[in-house]
């Protein structure tokens, strides 16, 4: 099995996650981001949803309080972050399972979820960690579920091409400015792959993705499901 041990925080320093909830609120339009991915998901009682780099819980619990009939699932690779949304989940009174792990790797049998949510998280892996986490959410995807990202995306106007420019080589930010996470996302199989709205924000384009692993049984999606997933690559 592949060890995934170094990532990139909430903040990029530990130190900062305890602080990672009130910037965000202050800083950035981070309910109208989250609300808006919530919203094209379109959330079914019934479907098991997993938030894969859910940090400290925001998004967790607002897809658990929009649709309580739905079996949600937080990941994170970081213990303080998620120690954080525990507290606040607990304090909501919710009943959301938590686990610590890597997304790029993610614990889960195939065909597990109906929803998969990646919110600001693509952005803190490696180019090669992004295509895995792809992968795996391909393959932990029922057929027909889909994927739903927030994150960085490639610049349309010159404010936010300048903003881009600048911002580029903060953490894993280069590829999505180049415009490659919806081809990462079409590599790993999902089809359509569509950037359903943009934001322009003062640390550059935040654009939302959804992304569907086809509902067809084919040969090309099993053997995409075979050859992915980090447990059977060794
Ligand atoms: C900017 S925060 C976003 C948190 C949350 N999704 C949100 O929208 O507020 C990025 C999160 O990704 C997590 N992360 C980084 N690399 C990861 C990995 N390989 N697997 C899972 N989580 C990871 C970090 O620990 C952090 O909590």
């Amino acid at each position: 099995m592949k060890k995934h041990f170094r990532y990139i925080p909430a903040f990029h320093f530990h130190w900062l996650t305890r602080y990672y909830d009130p910037m965000m609120r202050w800083l950035f339009p981070e309910s109208g981001i989250k609300a808006g991915l919530i919203a094209q998901a379109r959330l079914q009682p019934g479907q098991v949803v997993l938030d894969a780099g859910c940090g400290t819980g925001t998004l967790t619990l607002l897809i658990k309080q929009t649709e309580p009939g739905a079996a949600v699932y937080g990941l994170d690779m970081d213990f303080r972050a998620l120690s954080i949304a525990q507290e606040k989940i607990g304090k909501a009174g919710e009943n959301i399972t938590l686990q610590l792990g890597s997304a790029a790797c993610l614990p889960y049998p195939d065909k597990s979820f109906d929803r998969i949510f990646a919110s600001l998280m693509l952005h803190h892996l490696t180019r090669q960690d992004k295509q895995l986490m792809l992968g795996e959410a391909f393959r932990v995807l029922k057929p027909g579920g889909e994927l739903h990202v927030a994150d960085f995306g490639a610049p349309h106007d010159a404010v936010m091409w300048l903003i881009s420019w600048i911002v580029r080589w903060f953490e894993e930010i280069h590829d999505h400015v180049l415009g490659l996470l919806p081809v990462f996302m079409a590599d790993a199989g999902f089809d359509p792959v569509q950037e359903m709205v943009r934001y322009r924000t003062f640390a550059g384009p935040i654009a939302l993705y959804r992304a569907k692993k086809p509902a067809g049984n084919d040969s090309a999606v099993r053997i995409r499901e075979k050859s992915q997933g980090c447990l059977q690559r060794g």
